[in-house]
């Protein structure tokens, strides 16, 4: 008997994993994306303890689970538990997703770079391809992104953490995917930057990375990878104070990461505008 996963016989079972669990939005976001594409499927939410994640995908498979959303605190332990991967979660170490194949093994993937790089490339039109990107973080939510936010090309991509070995460990790990330079706060280059994308986790208790006001200019564009419901976050309000030209925050990253696990499950792109506006 699974203690986490009944499964009854029925349309193919999805469900996103972590802790806590209550606030995600992913059950929705799915179930859209399956009546606009016309695909019948079952999506919940599963509280998933650190430290559990080996035993309940080994649940999920023998219960017929077909695919999981993974979030915190469970993404680099998934990959660990699982037993291949796609390159892209191989890169970074860290696995938002899973898909269990019809012989039963698991393949870890991470749609979190691409979920962001196309929030900012196809939603609000920006061309990374030759700017200056300063990325403030350099945990879980930094490395998860580097490598597409590398393959966008920009001309350099800054990461600046408060734990400067941090980010120092993360250039090691990715320069050969780009121009990639690690500072603490004090030191980061002059700016302004042509995009600043917040991935600490401050703005979660309404603080904000300790960054020169010089690093926003009239042209820069703002993203912080949290979301809240009225777009407002204090990082983004704090770059607005500061002149940015746009600031967003990333509901638009969740949904995208969101389409491409659907894609990959389903085989079918659905339409994210509509569903986005339908999240505000
Ligand atoms: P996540 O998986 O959300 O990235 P994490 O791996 O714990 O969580 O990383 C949190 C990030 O927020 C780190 O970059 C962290 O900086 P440190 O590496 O120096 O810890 C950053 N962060 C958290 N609290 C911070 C604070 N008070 N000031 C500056 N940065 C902070």
């Amino acid at each position: 008997m699974s203690k986490w996963f009944k499964i009854p016989p029925g349309d193919p079972y999805f469900c996103v994993v972590g802790s806590p669990i209550a606030h995600s939005k992913s059950p929705d976001i799915h179930l859209a994306f399956g009546r606009q594409c016309g695909i019948a499927l079952r999506y919940e939410r599963v509280e998933i303890p650190a430290d559990c994640f080996a035993s309940a995908v080994t649940e999920f498979v023998a219960a017929g689970g077909r695919g999981m959303s993974i979030t915190v605190p469970l993404k680099e332990e998934a990959f660990r538990a699982l037993s291949t991967h796609r390159p892209r979660a191989a890169l970074t170490g860290a696995a938002n997703m899973m898909t269990v194949t019809p012989n039963g093994t698991t393949i870890g993937d991470n749609a979190d770079g691409t979920g962001l790089v196309r929030d900012l490339v196809d939603n609000h039109g920006l061309n990374l391809g030759g700017r200056r990107v300063l990325l403030l973080g350099a945990g879980g939510a930094a490395r998860g992104v580097i490598p597409s936010l590398l393959e966008a090309r920009p001309s350099a991509l800054i990461v600046a953490n408060r734990t400067i070995q941090k980010a120092d460990y993360l250039v090691r790990r990715f320069h050969d995917l780009g121009s990639l330079q690690a500072f603490n706060y004090r030191d980061v280059p002059d700016g302004p930057y042509d995009l600043i994308v917040n991935a600490t986790s401050l703005s979660l208790s309404g603080e904000i990375p300790p960054l020169s006001s010089a690093a926003v200019g009239a042209e820069t564009c703002c993203y912080d990878m949290m979301y809240t419901a009225d777009g407002h976050t204090r990082f983004l309000d704090w770059c607005r104070d500061n002149g940015a030209a746009a600031c967003y925050d990333g509901l638009g990253m969740l949904v995208e990461q969101a389409a491409n696990s659907f894609a990959l499950w389903h085989g079918v792109e659905p339409d994210t505008g509509p569903i986005i506006k339908g999240l505000r």
